[in-house]
């Protein structure tokens, strides 16, 4: 298997991108980050059931190319190859996920042999001095609770109580930082609301239902670990956008800036923190019924206090309250109807500003990060005590590799310098912030895109399962290793791939 795993190759950045450079400070941590669904595989083995997500991608027409999660990158069998690989990059912290439907097959009974296997990477990281960081939903609800109502369903929230006892039973003395939610935006709204991800539901309502009891089901279960270990780290991590209002000076653009601020970063900070919805966010959602299925008491458990936010950041945008005069490109796939995530913002559209993108058409904005880290630091998770760790950022490029299947993705080693530069803008802006995840470890399976977008600085030949270090891993790995940060570009030059010096904004 490790055969199978080409070693990194050695770093041939020239000594005088050291020089232009700035310091990494010692106790921040740099890792990497993926997710059970997108690269376990397995699907069936060892008394693993389906998850939304198997449903989902066997659908027609659901997921680019007709793409499933069935095999993926093999982790399942070479997880020990990769976290060696890990390891020869200088890791120290992989943030991964559990599969709820490996560790509780059709949500039910607990599956040891599904434990098995992550108290078998969980002790292959500790060996190979990488902390691990849990996830315990990374979106593959089982699908036996979907058919049961799934998140819509207030039974849900208990089953994922049950599950991730489960979990904390068998690693809970060699795993400190747990995590319940990734993203809980995207499980409720782009999988209950926008029809783009599992389950593919289209309402406005249930993502909104959907959204309170995935928190419900995190306060709980934060209730719950607290009270079995009051020296876990405990928290969730959520992904944010930067709403820039297209016009500042034009209220209605502000306006329909603030409730995509409302819809996807307040809906979610404001219970967790404050211990209450937002209140122009239940005025404009007054009509979709969120506050019958609030019941007394929930929002105690919602805001039950967290040790760690997780802060997943790609992009921010600019808001306008009128369509774009030049369509976007559609970022949806597969064909299928799908509507806006938010519920009720329909008056709100992104606009293009000219910046440089991935290939997922995101805009590369490194400063929309410093920014939300200060923003998030003042209003949130400074006066709560809560430590910042961003635990996702990344990009997709259209890769090219050579006869040997290296990449040399200067736009990705770029990409990753300027979030991290803006990072560190944010510490030097007195903001505490952590560590850093890279999204991610390896290619893998962008949920309805498939395997068309390749986010890894690890390249996975799918006909293979060869891992290559690309230049962005060799970067990265020098970055750790040296506890130094390069600009941007020095180095670099803008002729291989993804390749806009624009990216160059900060540092
Ligand atoms: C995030 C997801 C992650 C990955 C990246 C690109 O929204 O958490 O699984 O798909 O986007």
């Amino acid at each position: 298997m490790t055969a199978q795993t080409r070693s990194p190759q050695p770093l041939t950045v020239p000594d005088l991108v050291v020089a232009q450079s700035r310091p990494v400070p010692q106790d921040f941590v740099l890792g990497v980050a993926t997710a059970a669904f997108q690269i376990e595989g397995a699907r069936h083995e060892d008394g693993r059931t389906d998850s939304i997500w198997d449903t989902f991608s066997h659908t027609p027409g659901a997921v680019v190319d007709g793409d499933t999660g069935d095999v993926a990158c093999e982790h399942y069998h070479r997880y020990a190859a990769d976290v060696a690989l890990m390891k020869s990059l200088g890791m120290q912290s992989y943030r991964f996920s559990t599969s709820w439907a490996r560790v509780c097959p059709g949500g039910g009974p607990v599956n040891a042999k599904g434990l098995d296997f992550y108290e078998r990477l969980v002790d292959s990281l500790l060996e190979s001095g990488i902390a691990p960081w849990l996830t315990l939903y990374h979106w593959d609800l089982p699908q036996a609770l979907e058919d049961r109502g799934g998140w819509t369903s207030r039974e849900t929230v208990d089953r994922f109580v049950d599950y991730s006892l489960a979990v904390h039973d068998r690693l809970g003395d060699r795993v400190r930082t747990w995590t319940t939610l990734n993203e809980p935006f995207c499980a409720a709204f782009l999988g209950y609301t926008a029809g783009m991800h599992a389950p593919g539901r289209t309402s406005p309502a249930d993502g909104l239902v959907a959204a309170h009891h995935l928190m419900l089901a995190h306060g709980r279960v934060v209730q719950e670990l607290r009270a079995r270990d009051a020296g876990l780290e405990l928290g969730l991590t959520l992904n944010f956008t930067v709403a820039d209002p297209l016009d500042p000076s034009d209220p209605r653009d502000v306006d329909a800036a603030r409730r995509i601020d409302a819809q996807m970063n307040r809906i979610f900070l404001d219970p967790i923190f404050r211990g209450a919805y937002p209140a122009d966010l239940l005025e404009d959602v007054r009509h979709l019924g969120l506050t019958d299925h609030i019941m007394d008491g929930d929002l105690e458990v919602i805001s039950a206090p967290i040790d760690v936010l997780g802060v997943n950041y790609y992009n921010g945008e600019a808001i306008g309250h009128e369509p774009p005069t030049a369509s976007l490109a559609d970022s949806v796939n597969g064909g299928r109807v799908t509507r806006s995530p938010f519920p009720a913002a329909d008056d709100a559209h992104r606009h293009p500003r000219g910046l440089p993108v991935t290939a997922m058409d995101w805009e590369i904005q490194p400063d929309g990060l410093t920014r939300l880290l200060v923003r998030l630091q003042r209003e949130y998770a400074g006066p709560a005590g809560v430590a910042l760790h961003v635990t996702e950022n990344g990009a997709a490029f259209d890769d090219a590799p050579d006869e040997d299947g290296f990449v040399d993705d200067r736009g990705r080693t770029a990409y990753v310098r300027a979030h991290l530069g803006a990072v560190l803008d944010a510490v030097d802006a007195g903001v505490p912030v952590r560590g850093y995840f890279y999204w991610s470890l390896l290619d893998n399976f962008e949920w309805a895109w498939g395997y068309a977008k390749r986010f890894g600085i690890v390249r996975v030949d799918y006909d293979t399962q060869v891992r290559t270090p690309k230049a962005s891993a060799l970067d990265y790995a020098r970055i750790i290793a040296t506890r130094r940060l390069p600009a941007p570009w020095a180095g670099l030059d803008a002729s291989g791939d993804g390749d806009d010096p624009a990216g160059e904004s900060t540092t």
